[in-house]
């Protein structure tokens, strides 16, 4: 048996459902229950009956899929999987700022940490980062955390003002605009489509910018047209499955000589191997302690709940 038929078969053993988001390797995509973004994830963390979650994506992903299910077993490949945008924003100098603005509410980009969570009043992704910030009335201040580009496109795309945290991903940090557009210059009549995590000068020269899932979706309305895909690469398997016919070109990045593509280095840590190991093992477990738990569920179920 290979190790696709003997994670199946486990899974349907020990009850476990395999969650995994778009920028997985494609191997673990094809044995997953579920691919998805961010908010899907949530979503489905939030309602599966599973006993066990075997989480294909970073530590903050399968956090918050143990906030919401503290009584099932929570497992992620490999423990050491983060994410340079949530360790951006440290609890303690995060609580220095929320204390200081007692006013605001603070919504928080679910690349955090739990306890960053914690000390959040809403939770959002990049699917519903606009909804949740307009659900918000008008005349009561923001703050908007971790990631400073997000935030900076939704207070253009809303027209609030929002007091930013100066965080960033690695990964969407990396695109190079010179690279860019030659690119589109080698190729006229492309259309860039690029992730919300992306520096402003990226975004302005997009034609859509969404999550992973909404990205899929703006390619899937022009399934035979050519794409320059500003985002990780892992998202090319999901995206031409869905359109077969379309050209898929990923964004180059500033320092990447040896192929087009950007990868996340945390996100490519689990492999199918390591799929295996846990769900065998059952571990590594996401533990988080009750008392953070009790406070962080709160601003997710608030995300939820305006996201239906
Ligand atoms: P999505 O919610 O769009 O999938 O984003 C997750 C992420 O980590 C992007 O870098
Ligand atoms: Fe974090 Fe960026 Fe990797 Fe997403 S791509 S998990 S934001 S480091």
């Amino acid at each position: 048996m290979d190790l696709h038929q003997k994670i199946t078969e486990l899974k349907k053993k020990k009850n476990a459902v395999i969650l995994a988001h778009y920028y997985q390797v494609p191997e673990i995509q094809e044995v997953a229950d579920y691919v998805g973004d961010s908010l899907g994830l949530s979503q489905k963390a939030a309602e599966t009956d599973a006993e066990i979650i075997v989480f294909a994506g970073v530590h903050f992903m399968a956090e918050t899929a143990k906030i919401l299910n503290p009584s099932k077993k929570v497992l992620l490949p490999d423990l050491m999987a983060g994410c340079s945008l949530a360790d951006s924003c440290p609890a303690d100098v995060f609580q220095k700022l929320v204390e200081a603005h007692p006013d605001h509410v603070v919504i928080t980009y679910v690349n955090c940490s739990a306890e960053v969570k914690a000390l959040s009043d809403i939770i959002c992704t990049s699917s519903n980062a606009e909804k949740i910030v307009n659900s918000v009335p008008k005349d009561v201040p923001i703050i908007f955390a971790p990631d400073k580009n997000l935030g900076k496109y939704i207070q253009k795309k809303t027209g609030r003002k929002m007091l930013l945290w100066d965080g960033a991903c690695i990964v969407h940090e990396a695109f190079s605009m010179d690279k860019l557009l030659k690119l589109y210059k080698e190729n006229p009549g492309s259309k860039i489509i690029a992730h919300p995590e992306s520096e402003s000068h990226i975004l302005e020269t997009a034609t859509y910018v969404g999550s992973t899932a909404g990205m899929i979706d703006y390619v899937k309305k022009h399934p035979t047209e050519k794409f320059i895909v500003a985002t990780e690469a892992g998202i090319l398997h999901k995206m031409q499955q869905e359109v077969p016919q379309a050209i898929l070109i990923p964004a180059p990045a500033e320092e990447d000589n040896t192929c087009a593509c950007s990868e996340c280095a945390f996100m490519k840590m689990n492999t199918l191997q390591k799929l295996y190991d846990c769900l065998l093992n059952e571990s590594p477990q996401i533990e988080v302690s009750e008392e953070i738990r009790k406070k962080a569920i709160l601003p997710i179920e608030r995300m939820l709940e305006l996201s239906k």
